[in-house]
């Protein structure tokens, strides 16, 4: 598909060239292109970009763009050690510094080190881009609890607040142990209006340093619209 687009473009450049007159159609690639000749690696490494919402504050393919308060990663992505980006990954970065912003999560409790090998190989490679390792469109026209329930994936809250919402994501440093649930009798005891749930997903909470995982400050990275999509289907979660 990519490859006749551009056998389309090079010969209506060729036809100009001529002085020719004829108008020639080039057809744009619209599918994403292919992996092409990435490794396995770091295929999945796309897809885990994809998975942790790395690509949600970071830019697609970490071009960057989201916030003024998140880098992008192309060029410090090649730049950086395996070590530092291990680092960076498992231990976050920035939150004690200012939590009023955008800050790296703490990943290290809930990813695997294969997972960040593959996320270490994809930043090496320059973030190419990957067949099918983008977030899928979020449907906006089905009511805000339907939004809501795709933005809890995009934005990779099921990583930690697992599927529906059940908790059980293990933060062994933390007070309680776990990650909370955002279901339950004590959750929606706790958060009984839409304007507190609001306010911990755009604020974040942070627990203390790595390695114990903190919910991540979301301002600036998902809008009202959003936030309120996001409440809505929490509220449509098991209340015992
Ligand atoms: C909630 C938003 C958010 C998410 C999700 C996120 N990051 Fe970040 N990341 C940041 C912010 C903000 C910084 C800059 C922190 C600072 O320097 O104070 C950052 C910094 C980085 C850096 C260092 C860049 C530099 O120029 O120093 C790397 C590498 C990085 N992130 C990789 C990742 C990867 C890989 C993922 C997914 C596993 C990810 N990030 C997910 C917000 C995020
Ligand atoms: C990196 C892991 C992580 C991600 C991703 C994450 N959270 Fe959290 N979240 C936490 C942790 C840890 C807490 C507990 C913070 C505390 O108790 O101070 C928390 C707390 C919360 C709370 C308050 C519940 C309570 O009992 O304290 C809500 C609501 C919430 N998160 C919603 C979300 C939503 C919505 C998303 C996606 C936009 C999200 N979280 C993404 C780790 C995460």
């Amino acid at each position: 598909m990519l490859r006749s687009a551009l056998t389309l473009a090079a010969a209506a450049l060729l036809l100009t060239a001529c002085g020719s007159t004829k108008t020639v159609t080039v057809t744009v690639a619209t599918t994403p292109p292919q992996t092409g000749n990435v490794s396995d690696l770091v295929a999945e490494g796309a897809h885990d970009f994809n998975q942790f919402a790395c690509a949600q504050c970071h830019g697609t393919n970490g071009r960057g763009g989201v916030s003024p308060d998140v880098p992008a990663l192309k060029v410090v992505g090649r730049a950086m050690t395996a070590t530092q980006l291990r680092s960076i990954i498992n231990h976050g970065l920035g939150a004690s510094a200012d939590p009023k912003r955008p800050y790296m999560p703490v990943w290290g409790q809930v990813i695997s080190t294969r997972q960040v090998n593959a996320l270490i190989a994809y930043l090496h490679a320059g973030l190419p881009a990957v067949s099918g390792a983008t977030a899928a469109p979020v449907q906006t026209d089905q009511g805000r609890v339907v939004e809501g329930g795709q933005l809890y994936v995009r934005y990779g809250c099921i990583n930690c607040h697992g599927p529906n919402g059940l908790g059980g994501v293990p933060n062994p440093s933390s007070p309680d142990k776990t990650i909370p649930a955002l279901s339950g009798a004590d959750f929606f005891a706790e958060f009984n209006t839409d304007q507190k749930i609001i306010d911990v997903i755009r604020s974040g909470s942070v627990l203390g340093k790595a390695p114990i995982v903190s919910m991540p400050h979301w301002g600036g990275i998902i809008d009202d619209a959003q936030l309120h999509a996001l409440v809505a289907y929490i509220k449509t979660l098991r209340a015992q």
